[in-house]
């Protein structure tokens, strides 16, 4: 796709990137509202915070000046990392843009001495095709109130040093 590029995010990507996981993620809240709320308050602050401290990698797609996808990855214990977000625009979805966030994450993760990244999914999902391209394992199952069940997967990207 041309004009295409990943970059890191800054502060005033916020406001498109929690338009975008509201309408990637809005469900898990029950109703539309309540994720605007949770995504355009409390949730939009932290990641301000961990774009500005750079505690994580923010990583935003970006097409002809216009934020269409990103993802949000941090420390999690030792060498794991935990990918907490990633979500492509609705439109764009199917085009390669969400391989690209990955392929650029792995790149950088595994730069900074990262060897695995982690991450929860919910059970049944499209989603985890996507993720079988970068091999991603299971590794256990969490309960949780709000989805049913979040299967963990982790991703190997390199050796422990
Ligand atoms: C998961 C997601 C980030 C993938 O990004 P993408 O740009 O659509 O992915 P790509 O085009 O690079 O790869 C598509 C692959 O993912 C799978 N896939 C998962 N969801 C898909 C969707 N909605 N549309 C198309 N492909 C999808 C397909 O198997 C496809 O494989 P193929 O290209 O070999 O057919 C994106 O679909 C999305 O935002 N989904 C909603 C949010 C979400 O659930 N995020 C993950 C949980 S944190």
């Amino acid at each position: 796709m041309m004009s295409l590029r990943i970059r890191k995010a800054l502060p005033e990507d916020i406001q498109a990137i929690v338009d975008i996981a509201v309408e990637a993620f809005w469900k898990e809240y029950g109703n539309i509202e309540e994720a605007r709320k949770a995504f355009r308050g409390p949730v939009a602050r932290r990641w301000k915070h961990m774009i500005e401290d750079k505690t994580a990698i923010v990583l935003v797609a970006e097409k002809d000046k216009q934020v269409i996808g990103f993802l949000v990855f941090r420390w999690w214990f030792g060498w794991n990392g935990w990918l907490e977000a990633i979500a492509v625009k609705k439109e764009y979805r199917g085009m390669g843009i969400g391989t690209l966030l990955m392929r650029a994450l792995i790149e950088r993760a595994r730069r900074i001495g990262y060897t695995r990244i982690c991450f929860a999914v919910r059970q049944n999902e499209e989603v985890i095709k996507f993720y079988r391209k970068f091999n991603a394992q299971r590794f256990g199952e969490l309960p949780d109130e709000d989805v049913g069940k979040l299967i963990l997967y982790f991703i190997h990207i390199g050796e422990s040093i």
